[in-house]
């Protein structure tokens, strides 16, 4: 039997995307619009402005990626969507479309955790990545770590415990003026400063839980922001997540017995001296290092596909009234963390 081909939509957040992806690993079409220069005014995503951006692109999104790949509605074995966590209005616009694919091409409709999406995407890229992994799972919503021993069978074993490391680069960005979205500028801008230039606070470093904290980071390059050059701010405040995100992975280790690799996802994983010191990391302990390309670890539909494909393998997909979630954590049953989830 030939791999089965399924159809991702993703529209979480502020891009709107839709891709094929088939069972077997191959690519078929990936497409994206985002939406930055709708959001760059305000600083930061406007949900409202999200979900009507997203509304006038996912149609010719979805199109365009049946097209690409040659195909029609019906050469797709079943349709995923990204059905949460993320801004409501955007979710339901995803999810509604796939649910109206999968009814009218009466074909399976999966509902994809998001984070799942995140947390899969390397085994699209490493078809030699096996379970259980331990994974880093850095976003502009999310700071974790995982221990992935299947799919859907997720053990968080930390969280942040205020914002996460996609937050701080992002609030950073705006303190220094860099820019919207932040991150990649924030990494442009550290190329050319003094990571010593400017003495930043690296919270819970050394703290038995592996868990994270970045408010206070964010509040002293507050602070040192008026008396430094913008380059060696930004380049002090990246060196101070690498050395969190790096110390509390280490901790993680030690409780991620039987891990075949140590992987990193999200969009912070795009960022070059997060993946250099993780790989570093990695190798003192004897583990492979996997992270996607650049552009598998920002938002994507490949890896919602993905996550769809390798539910799709196991059986796993959902009626048509699965509701669409702006809360829903990987590991349910982890215990809340004092701090974490008090901001909206
Ligand atoms: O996974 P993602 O695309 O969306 C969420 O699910 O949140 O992650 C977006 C986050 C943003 O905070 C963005 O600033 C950050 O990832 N990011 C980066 C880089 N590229 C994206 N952070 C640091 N360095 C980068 N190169
Ligand atoms: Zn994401």
């Amino acid at each position: 039997m030939p791999a089965p081909i399924i159809l991702g939509i993703e529209s979480s957040c502020d891009e709107t995307a839709a891709a094929i992806v088939t069972g077997d690993r191959r690519i078929l079409a990936h497409r994206l619009a985002g939406q930055e220069a709708a959001h760059a005014p305000f600083g930061g995503v406007v949900p409202e402005i999200a979900a009507r951006a997203h509304v006038e692109m996912i149609q010719p999104l979805v199109a365009g990626a049946l097209s690409d790949a040659g195909l029609t509605l019906d050469d797709v074995d079943a349709v995923a969507a990204t059905a949460g966590p993320g801004l409501i209005g955007g979710v339901m616009v995803g999810l509604v479309m796939a649910k109206a694919l999968a009814h009218a091409g009466a074909r399976p409709l999966i509902a994809v955790n998001h984070l799942e999406g995140h947390a899969l995407s390397a085994r699209l890229s490493d078809p030699d990545l096996g379970f259980p992994y331990l994974l880093l799972l850095v976003s502009g919503g999310h700071c974790q770590l995982l221990f992935v021993e299947g799919v859907g069978r997720y053990r968080r074993l930390a969280t942040t415990i205020d914002d996460a490391a996609g937050e701080a680069f992002d609030k950073t960005a705006k303190i220094l003026g860099l820019g919207f979205p932040g991150g990649p500028a924030v990494e442009r801008a550290a190329a050319l400063g003094d990571a010593a230039a400017v003495p930043l606070p690296r919270p819970l470093k050394g703290s038995a839980e592996p868990h994270f904290s970045f408010a206070g980071l964010k509040s002293a390059v507050l602070r040192a922001a008026p008396n430094h050059r913008a380059e060696d701010v930004a380049a002090s405040f990246q060196a101070a997540v690498v050395d969190c995100l790096v110390d509390r992975t280490a901790r993680a280790i030690g409780r991620a017995n039987g891990a075949t690799a140590l992987v990193v996802a999200g969009g912070v994983a795009a960022n070059g001296a997060v993946r250099t010191a993780l790989q570093s990391l990695a190798t003192v302990h004897g583990l492979r290092f996997v992270a996607p390309p650049s552009w598998l670890c920002t938002d994507n539909a490949a890896m919602i596909a993905w996550a769809g494909a390798e539910r799709f393998a196991a059986g796993l997909t959902d009626p048509l009234d699965v509701p669409a979630r702006p809360r829903w954590p990987l590991d349910p049953a982890a215990e809340a963390v004092r701090g974490a989830g008090v901001k909206a």
